[in-house]
């Protein structure tokens, strides 16, 4: 099973991403995340990439498509692999397409994580993610545990990213309306478009989302 999650900024696509690797043994496949370490490569390409991520815009679809189309041709992923911020234009929608065919591959579901613009600046201003293995935190509704160290894998540094600010925000948004929330049409469209509530607690969207893509046979 290959599926989408389609949300803006804060939807709470990571953390339902993860929950599905957990649940599934499915493969996260986060171009926020390839893009956060191409930033750190110190190339030219990399520093392109971290001026447009920090004002909140998109990075070109050229980039972005390489980026995927190298993680998938790198190998299959047990449980199908789950496209977190990917596609995010409709030209991206159209090279998903094109690069699942090319694999015999189908795209199963799209879910999207209805939220209100409200609730997205508190979520995103309050968030942190452990530096070791990603788990991601939230000052109120997942606080980092008291003696400091990761829930998930122990580790003891964690890291706000740069673009987590109210003006990146109204940019990511921005961004989201104009070229991303075409997709919610497009998906419709053609059938695969499942829509859950992104407002309830982490482990009822969890639950909307299992009842959303129904039953799947773990490593299948
Ligand atoms: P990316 O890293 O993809 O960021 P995003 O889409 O803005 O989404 P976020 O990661 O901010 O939010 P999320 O939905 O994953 O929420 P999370 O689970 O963390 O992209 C960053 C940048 O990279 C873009 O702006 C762009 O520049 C570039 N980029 C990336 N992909 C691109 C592409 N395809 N094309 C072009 N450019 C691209 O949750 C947020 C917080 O809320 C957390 O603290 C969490 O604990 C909390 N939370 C989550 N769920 C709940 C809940 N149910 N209740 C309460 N709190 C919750």
């Amino acid at each position: 099973m290959n599926l989408i999650l389609l949300g803006p900024p804060g939807a709470g696509k990571g953390t339902q991403a993860r929950k599905l690797v957990d649940a599934y043994d499915m493969v996260q496949l986060s171009t926020g995340d390839m893009l956060r370490e191409a930033r750190t490569s110190g190339t030219e390409m990399g520093k392109i990439v971290a001026d447009v991520m920090d004002r909140g815009d998109l990075v070109t679809d050229e980039i972005v498509i390489g980026l995927i189309r190298e993680k998938l041709g790198a190998g299959k992923a047990g449980g199908g692999f789950i496209f977190d911020g990917f596609p995010r234009t409709l030209a991206q929608a159209d090279a998903l397409g094109a690069l699942m065919a090319e694999m015999g591959q189908t795209l199963d579901h799209v879910v999207e994580m209805q939220v209100d613009d409200a609730a997205l600046v508190a979520r995103i201003t309050g968030r942190s993610t452990c530096g070791d293995c990603g788990e991601v935190y939230h000052d109120q509704t997942k606080p980092i545990p008291a003696d400091g160290k990761c829930s998930n894998c122990g580790g003891s540094s964690f890291q706000r990213r740069a673009d987590d600010n109210e003006d990146s925000l109204k940019t990511r948004l921005l961004a989201y309306y104009k070229q991303t929330s075409p997709l919610i049409g497009y998906y419709y469209a053609k059938g695969q478009l499942k829509s859950v509530d992104g407002l309830a607690s982490m482990d009822q969207v969890a639950a909307s989302i299992a009842a959303a893509i129904g039953p799947v046979r773990a490593g299948a």
